[in-house]
């Protein structure tokens, strides 16, 4: 389908956008769609948007590219749900192609003013495709009845970056603390080339004053930090961040970019923020750019792309791309962690539960009577004088396809491999776990994606995966020794988009 041209409304690229989106979903092939996670209907997503629940509802907007599987010119595709778990696709909700937002409407947050839905989102303007040169500010864009967006007649609020930053100027989170709108955007520092954070207020959302830079890279922390998110946990204060150019170190830092979190002290009156080191929020090959919103219930839930740049996605040729991670709660542990597990809500995708009856594993493989694409696995193991251990997941018959998740004892690190995990996709991602004679995993398996929360969320991996739809199998493992399992429990989940 052809793209609109610049003269069209935004009213006439919505409806064209969302047609498109429409009838493309007619004649995608579904071999990896996902189960029970957010999707577009058809077309390439990234970025979780605007996360907020709002009279009632949970309202999830997205990085959108309607027109085709491949990142383009970016739109923010619109979902909505009662409960977290199952979804109701809106109409897109914001198109590209006003003066200040020509080439993509980037990522943004969303608050409620003035009783109205107001997203809040960087313009993407490129001036030469060439030489990659572009410039970006920040613009909202209001709903009465949360459904149809109107961009505001005073866009930009802020035209653009401050002195001595890059280009780079993008994703604006906003929240609301005492009377005052705040606002943390993603920058470069020009002279540094140093990862950073700004930092804006207002008293009406649409006329903005720079506070100055909130957070910068310590110089090995990267060059730009996308997608900041800043709130209270807690009585700490957390910063959120996706940077890109954090060198690889090791088994540390093998995405392209990463995701992760900074945990801190930030005081309004001062305006200053003291902080600790940069740590990743998740270990597997595909997440990234996450962003959280507090629901009703007090909750910080937080969602991630469940994919990352320069992925292979096999599901292009298939005539979509991109998901979200199950919703994940956000919370504090007692010696001062950051945890992150799925809300609870989740247990509602439970279908039936296959009784599991096993107590140890001695040197050997046992596959599990609990096949199947969509399942969740919940164990406790005491990893004894095992040097090794694990679950295989996702196991053909012929042991051809496997995705190998494996603790490794005397490291203290569980180690996914997904060598063998299917179409395209190859490598291991490891995340560290603390030293302990027993390992909790809650595992959640969909037709094309592993998430692993280990010891109560103090270690998270997710990575996609793209195994054949007869691959179903599920093992446990242990060499070198006994592992005795304190508790197994086993589930099928439902597909919440079909049953
Ligand atoms: C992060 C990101 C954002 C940007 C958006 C564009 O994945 O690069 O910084 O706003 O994606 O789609």
């Amino acid at each position: 389908m052809e793209k609109v041209q610049m003269n069209s409304t935004h009213e006439e690229r919505i409806k064209q956008a969302t047609e498109a989106v429409r009838e493309q979903a007619k004649t995608i092939d579904s071999t990896y769609r996902l189960g029970y996670h957010l999707m577009a209907p058809s077309g390439w997503i990234n970025d979780p948007n605007g996360l907020i629940f709002y009279k009632g509802e949970y309202h999830a907007f997205y990085q959108h590219h309607p027109y085709d599987a491949t990142h383009g010119p970016m739109h923010w595709g619109h979902a909505k749900s009662r409960d977290l778990i199952h979804w109701e696709h809106l109409p897109v909700a914001l198109a590209p192609g006003n003066a200040f937002d020509t080439s993509g409407c980037f990522s943004g947050s969303a608050v409620e003013g003035d009783d109205m839905l107001t997203l809040i989102y960087t313009g993407h303007n490129v001036t030469d495709s060439g030489s990659d040169e572009f410039f970006q500010n920040q613009n909202i864009a209001r709903s009465k009845d949360g459904l149809v967006f109107e961009k505001a007649t005073e866009n930009p609020v802020i035209p653009q970056q401050p002195e001595g930053t890059t280009q780079d100027f993008r994703d604006p989170k906003v929240w609301k603390h005492g009377d005052k709108w705040y606002m943390v955007v993603g920058s470069t520092e020009k002279e540094g080339r140093r990862g950073q954070v700004l930092l804006y207020a207002s008293s009406n959302l649409s006329n903005w004053v720079y506070l100055g830079v909130l957070a910068h890279s310590d110089g090995t922390e990267g060059y730009m930090w996308e997608c900041p998110d800043f709130f209270e946990l807690d009585g700490k204060h957390i910063l959120l961040i996706s940077p890109q150019g954090i060198e690889a170190e090791g088994e540390r830092y093998l995405n392209h970019h990463q995701t992760g979190f900074l945990i801190g002290d930030f005081d309004y009156e001062t305006l200053t923020y003291t902080r600790g080191t940069f740590t990743e929020l998740d270990f597997g090959h595909d997440f990234y750019a996450v962003q959280t919103f507090k629901d009703e219930k007090g909750r910080r839930i937080a969602f991630g792309w469940m994919d990352m740049w320069e992925s292979p996605m096999p599901t292009q040729a298939h005539g979509w791309s991109g998901a979200f991670t199950l919703p994940r709660e956000l919370s504090m542990s007692n010696q001062g962690r950051l945890l992150m597990n799925p809300v609870e809500e989740v247990a509602q995708l439970r279908k039936e539960e296959v009784p599991l009856d096993i107590e140890a594993v001695q040197d050997e493989e046992v596959l599990l009577p609990l096949a199947g694409e969509m399942i969740e696995l919940e164990l406790s193991l005491k990893t004894g004088t095992t040097t090794e251990c694990g679950v295989k997941l996702r196991c053909s018959e012929d042991g051809g396809e496997e995705t190998v998740l494996s603790f490794h004892a005397k490291e203290d690190k569980l180690v996914l491999d997904r060598s063998r995990s299917g179409k395209g996709v190859s490598g291991i991602r490891t995340g560290l776990v603390e030293a302990s004679e027993s390992l909790d995993l809650r595992i959640f398996v969909d037709r094309s994606s592993v998430e692993v929360f280990v010891n109560g969320g103090e270690t998270v991996l997710t990575s996609r995966i793209y195994p054949s739809e007869g691959s179903t199998g599920v093992k446990l493992f242990s060499r070198g020794g006994d592992v005795q399992l304190s508790s197994i429990r086993g589930y099928r989940l439902k597909d919440t988009w079909s049953e």
